[in-house]
């Protein structure tokens, strides 16, 4: 039997989310899922393995993985800020909650770049998102330029603070911090381990000064360039509290791997 398990020791919960992007029909989702079946079935459930999915697909796929009583929870990549209105092509996170979606990625660097997402926009996000009920996965990370800079600890503070200006207090409410390094992400470059295990610390540093000893149970996790070889050497260190993982989530196989090297 499989089982992908917890750190031992950690207060925190590992999550393992595949960001889909773009990419995958029905058929194709549901055939990535019906492919890991096989494997998934003895996985205990200590690991939060999600899927972000394109809007199109959330439902179809929801009800796939509840036939095949799988323990993968099902998410967006992306919503709107407000419960409904006059927003043309625009989704409320009350929608995804209605086709089964558990979590959200927002604040990822492609909206932060290409749509111009600003911190204060993607707060109001954040706030909506726990209001419905959704898990939010909030992203943060620098660009190659504000690296060479010396600028990501600044950056990354600033990007923490003003995304989360609208909780003031994480009471029983869960959210995901997600640090992906732009420059890391979809370009095979990644931080050492050393260097995301430091980062992690502070971002933990700074949400202690947020949320005192709530911060505890932050999971902050890590995303760019993840694959099968990589992965359990970012797993392995104690502020490393999880993936998230692009590129090789497409492929059921890759994305299988992963999980079981991230397993103890
Ligand atoms: P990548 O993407 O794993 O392909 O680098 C990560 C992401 O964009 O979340």
């Amino acid at each position: 039997m499989t089982s992908f398990s917890n750190k031992q020791g950690s207060l925190r919960r590992f999550y393992a989310i595949g960001n889909w992007k773009m990419y995958k029909t029905i058929p194709e989702a549901e055939n990535f899922v019906d492919q890991l079946a096989d494997f998934l079935a003895g996985n205990e459930n200590s690991m939060y393995v999600g899927i972000a999915a394109p809007y199109t697909v959330i439902y179809d796929l929801n009800m796939e993985v509840q036939d095949l009583e799988l323990p993968i929870f099902i998410g967006a990549q992306n919503m709107h800020e407000s419960h409904e209105g006059a927003y043309t092509g625009e989704i409320a996170g009350s929608m995804l909650v209605d086709v089964g979606a558990s979590f959200v990625i927002l604040g990822h660097s492609e909206r932060r770049l290409i749509f111009h997402e600003s911190n204060d926009l993607i707060a109001a996000k954040v706030k909506s998102a726990l209001d419905c009920g959704l898990l939010p996965i909030l992203c943060i990370g620098e660009t190659k330029e504000q690296k060479e800079k010396g600028e990501t600890i600044s950056l990354l503070k600033k990007q923490i603070e003003e995304s989360l200006q609208l909780v003031p207090s994480l009471k029983d409410k869960e959210i995901v911090l997600a640090y992906e390094p732009v420059w890391a992400i979809g370009s095979g470059k990644t931080p050492t381990v050393n260097e995301v295990q430091e980062i992690h610390v502070f971002c933990r540093e700074i949400l202690r000064k947020l949320y005192g000893e709530k911060a505890e149970k932050v999971s902050i996790i890590y995303g760019g360039s993840v694959n099968t070889d990589n992965a359990r050497t970012f797993a392995e260190k104690s502020d490393i509290d999880g993936l998230l993982i692009g590129g090789a989530s497409l492929i059921s196989e890759s994305f299988y791997n992963i999980l079981i090297n991230c397993s103890k």
